[in-house]
């Protein structure tokens, strides 16, 4: 599958949201990160945010829910006409039922695993998802540094995918940049979040380009 470069936002200027998802039109998706302060210790956007945005771009959105409950909110966000809602292990009650209800209201479903719960546990639930999400920082902050510890979930997140014949887009998030980002490739990864990578750079379209060739090379 072809490398997907989804810049996140979180380190954008929330102010200018319409101007900061512009300048990374090249991209292949925007990431939206979504805490409550509750499964993760920040605080950012919700729905109404989400809904406003998509108005803004023609960019798939792919949002990231780090939030308590997500059984109850994440089919509104597919709902609302993102691409895809990923929701975590950690925080879900029902996660099978969730995830067909994401895919039911037109989006693509994606489960995100935190740095310390590993793949093997799940293995059955890659053939109710479009896309696994390989967290390689504690989540609720960017800017974090890259954990390398991680890279042999990737590896084995792919073995997985790939024994099963499946169609599921592997994602990494956190810590994504020029120095980790061909790590991540060569472990299996084909989605690459980058907030700060993105955002930090003097020309954030420049930016994706180079990941994306760091991460195809
Ligand atoms: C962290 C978020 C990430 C974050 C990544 O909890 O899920 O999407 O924005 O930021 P960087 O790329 O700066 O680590
Ligand atoms: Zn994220």
């Amino acid at each position: 599958m072809a490398v997907q470069i989804a810049p996140s936002i979180l380190s954008a200027d929330f102010a200018r949201l319409a101007d900061e998802v512009a300048a990374i039109a090249d991209a292949d998706w925007v990431h939206v990160d979504v805490m409550d302060n509750h499964f993760v210790p920040n605080l950012t956007i919700g729905l109404p945010v989400v809904e406003a945005l998509l108005k803004t771009t023609t960019l798939p959105v792919d949002c990231h829910l780090m939030i308590e409950d997500p059984d109850r909110w994440a089919p509104g966000y597919a709902a609302a006409g993102a691409a895809s809602v990923t929701i975590h292990v950690e925080a879900a009650s029902a996660p099978i039922r969730t995830l067909r209800e994401i895919r039911s209201a037109g989006a693509r479903a994606g489960l995100a695993l935190n740095p310390g719960t590993a793949v093997d546990p799940y293995a059955d639930l890659l053939s109710e998802i479009d896309m696994l999400l390989v967290m390689t920082v504690e989540p609720g902050f960017g800017g974090q540094r890259f954990l390398d510890v991680v890279l042999p979930k990737v590896r084995r997140a792919r073995e997985l995918i790939k024994g099963r014949d499946l169609d599921v887009w592997l994602q990494v998030d956190g810590g994504v940049n020029a120095g980790t980002i061909e790590r991540c490739a060569e472990a299996g990864a084909d989605v690459f979040v980058a907030g700060s990578a993105v955002y930090s750079a003097d020309d954030p379209a420049a930016a994706v380009r180079s990941l994306r060739e760091r991460a195809a090379a």
